[in-house]
């Protein structure tokens, strides 16, 4: 691994939730999480529906800010907590992490045209020098995405545009800035199958290109899989990583019990291998509530495994097999 171009470390994010009418209560949606990324780097964040997976995206972009731990970018030879970076530095974290959305339709602006999503932050951040150099570099940047001519893109208004094309013009918009780091939250999960390889193909060839970090953030482990093959997986349940290590291992031989379930899902082509994975019986399939989690592990409630210290005791992230895992039973 490279240098690590951003830092996670013990970072929570707890939201009030009601409160209108009854007493105020608190889910931590992100709960205690450290990772970290390097340049060029894969991770891809996998985890069921409301665990906390586009929180944390919005945490490493500053887009939300941590109830405790800290964000930490390496800019100019020094991490720095991404919420105290002033003038130059923290314009130049924001050029550099960027994202993109699950709905490429809420991202650009209905009544503005193509061009006019494109050219402001090239502008912005003097990648471009005039409009002109500006709207050349737009057409580049979708001929890149496999938008062309781009000119018959220019005048168009996202409502004269697919859901694949929206989508690559999202990508278009958040490349042109020259990113370091892209959380990329569910960027294909909107799309028909089809087109899901084609983009999946271009975010990777972007990477290829632009040597750009990505936290890849998917409820589908066989794209995780796709996307993060030889980097890196971690599995997010109820705000908690509870597996992270290289994509293969962490597929061949899951050793968290979620992680085993959740693979359940995902079809091995080979049979041998299939037959060889034990797949555990869940004890229940609720999925607890963030308002209440059960003590101890998160998991314990549905963990076939579960003995009285999973009951008691939060189980750390800790070194096993060359992975990391969240786990009393290692
Ligand atoms: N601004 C907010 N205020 C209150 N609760 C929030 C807020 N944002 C997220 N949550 C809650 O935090 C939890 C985690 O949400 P998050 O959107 O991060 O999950 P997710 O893993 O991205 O889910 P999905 O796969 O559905 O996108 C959920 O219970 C969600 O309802
Ligand atoms: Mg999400």
């Amino acid at each position: 691994m490279t240098i690590p171009l951003i830092r996670v470390e013990e970072v929570s994010k707890i939201f009030p939730v009601g409160g209108v009418f009854g007493a105020k209560k608190y889910i931590k949606a992100v709960d205690n999480v450290n990772l970290e990324i390097g340049e060029n780097e894969i991770l891809a964040l996998v985890g069921e529906s409301g665990c906390g997976k586009s929180t944390l995206g919005k945490l490493m972009l500053a887009l939300l800010k941590p109830s405790s731990g800290s964000i930490l970018y390496y800019i100019n030879h020094k991490y720095k907590d991404v919420w105290s970076l002033k003038g130059e530095e923290f314009r130049e974290y924001r050029r550099n992490a960027q994202l993109i959305p699950q709905d490429p339709y809420s991202t650009l602006n209905p009544m503005k045209k193509v061009i006019s999503a494109l050219t402001p932050p090239l502008l912005r951040y003097k990648i471009a020098r005039n409009r002109r150099e500006a709207k050349k570099m737009a057409a580049e940047l979708l001929e890149m995405v496999g938008l062309s001519p781009p000119e018959d893109f220019f005048e168009r208004f996202p409502c004269r545009l697919s859901g694949g094309q929206l989508q690559r013009i999202a990508i278009a918009r958040a490349i042109s800035v020259k990113p370091k780091f892209i959380v990329a939250d569910e960027a294909v999960s909107m799309l028909d199958a089809s087109l899901r390889i084609e983009i999946l193909n271009l975010l990777l060839n972007i990477r290829k290109r632009l040597k750009t970090a990505y936290l890849f953030i998917t409820h589908d482990f066989a794209i995780a899989r796709y996307f993060a093959r030889n980097e890196r997986i971690a599995v997010m349940y109820l705000g908690n990583i509870v597996e992270m290590g290289r994509t293969e291992e962490i597929i061949q031989n899951p050793l968290h019990p979620y992680t085993q379930t959740l693979l359940a899902t995902v079809p091995i082509p080979d049979p041998k291998l299939a037959r060889k994975r034990e797949l555990p019986k869940l004890r229940s399939l609720e999925i607890p509530s963030l308002i209440s989690p059960p003590p101890g592990c998160k998991f314990n409630t549905r963990c076939p495994y579960a003995e009285s210290i999973c009951e008691e005791k939060t189980p750390e992230l800790r070194e096993v097999k060359g992975r990391l895992v969240a786990c009393h039973l290692f």
